[in-house]
């Protein structure tokens, strides 16, 4: 039982200028635009400049959010980035973002679960206000990947883009938090892993010139769990809402490929109407794809109160999660 309810009061989203087309992507590694297109649904991404880092991406997405609701950063009382491409090892994106937007003293903190990063971010979110611990707080993903992209391995380089997603929770009468699934497996986390500069194995020469510091992906393995974790997942959570799939609105998910996707709503059997993908205009962005989503689908006016949205997202971890919503006036 809750204290309070929580609704989204704004939404916005940002990506990077530069784009990167599949015919960009052919001048230098072994591939085709066909390839890419049936294989994943992807066509351009974007990806930051050499000056551009995440908090950039990300205050640019919650300024927008802060404008659609009306607010100013200091009326939020806490902000949170979930993201695996933090500015810095430390301290965190999110102190960063706080200080760009001037929500001054305000607590700040990062959540690096990858492409679940919203789900969980989400949850945690709504938990602070439904507990009566915190009134608004913003919640961002936000990813700058090309920055840790192999860009001379055609099977993870041609997948990932930069962006950045922001939602403002509120207190609120109503709740539109109905449940959460999350789930975690730490036992293989190679198969979707950046080494980086993690104490396990601190960073030196060697270690740069083997490239661990850049995203590797064993990806038909992957693909194989996305899908059934993030249907085992929506079911999960349909369940614990007391929701049945046709009252489902919308199915947002996070956008890894057009395939998982499209076989993810083939196995709970939800009309491809329902389901909003934008894969195409920015392939992979992780933490970022599910809040860049929901912005763009609330700012096209289509989103009606009391409409069922169900978020699913599964990632590096590995990682699962879904949230049931009900979008509130
Ligand atoms: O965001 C977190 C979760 N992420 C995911 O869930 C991603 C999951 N994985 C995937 O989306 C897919 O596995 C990929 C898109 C990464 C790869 O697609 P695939 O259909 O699983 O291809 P594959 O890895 O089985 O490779 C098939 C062939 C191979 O060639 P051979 O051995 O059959 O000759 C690859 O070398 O396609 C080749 N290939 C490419 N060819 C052209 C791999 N990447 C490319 C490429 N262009 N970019």
């Amino acid at each position: 039982m809750s204290l309070h309810g929580v609704k989204i009061v704004g939404v916005g989203h940002y990506a990077p200028a530069r784009v990167v087309t599949n015919h960009d992507l052919e001048t230098w590694l072994d591939t085709s635009d066909e390839w890419i297109t049936t294989r994943t649904g992807m066509k351009p991404r974007h990806w930051a400049s050499e000056e551009e880092a995440t908090s950039d991406l990300a205050t640019d997405a919650a300024s927008a959010a802060l404008v659609h609701a009306g607010l100013s950063a200091q009326e939020v009382d806490c902000v949170i980035v979930a993201t695996v491409t933090p500015d810095y090892d430390f301290p965190a994106t999110a102190c960063q973002v706080a200080s760009k937007l001037g929500a001054l003293d305000k607590p700040a903190f990062d959540i690096a679960i990858a492409c679940s990063g919203f789900i969980y971010g989400l949850t945690v979110a709504s938990g602070l206000i439904r507990s009566g611990v915190y009134r608004r707080v913003m919640l961002i993903g936000a990813e700058s990947l090309s920055k840790i992209l192999d860009k001379d391995d055609r099977s993870t380089a041609i997948l990932f883009g930069d962006g950045a997603g922001a939602v403002i929770l509120e207190r609120s009468e109503e709740d539109s938090f109905l449940a959460a699934d999350l789930g975690a497996d730490g036992s293989r986390p190679e198969l979707l892993y950046a080494q980086g500069s993690g104490a396990r194995k601190p960073l030196d020469h060697a270690a740069l010139d083997a490239k661990v510091h850049l995203i590797h992906m064993q990806g038909p393995e992957t693909f194989k769990l996305a899908v059934t974790k993030m249907v085992e997942s929506t079911d999960a959570v349909l369940g614990k809402a007391k929701l049945v799939k046709a009252d489902v609105t919308f199915l947002i998910p996070h956008q890894a490929n057009k395939r998982i996707i499209d076989a993810m709503a083939r196995y709970l059997d939800v009309p491809a109407d329902k389901v909003v993908v934008n894969i195409a205009e920015y392939g992979n962005t992780s933490a970022a794809s599910i809040p860049m989503a929901l912005s763009e689908t609330v700012r096209a006016g289509i989103v009606k109160p009391g409409d069922i949205i169900i978020f699913v997202a599964f990632g590096g971890g590995l990682s699962w999660g879904a949230v049931a919503w009900r979008w509130a006036a």
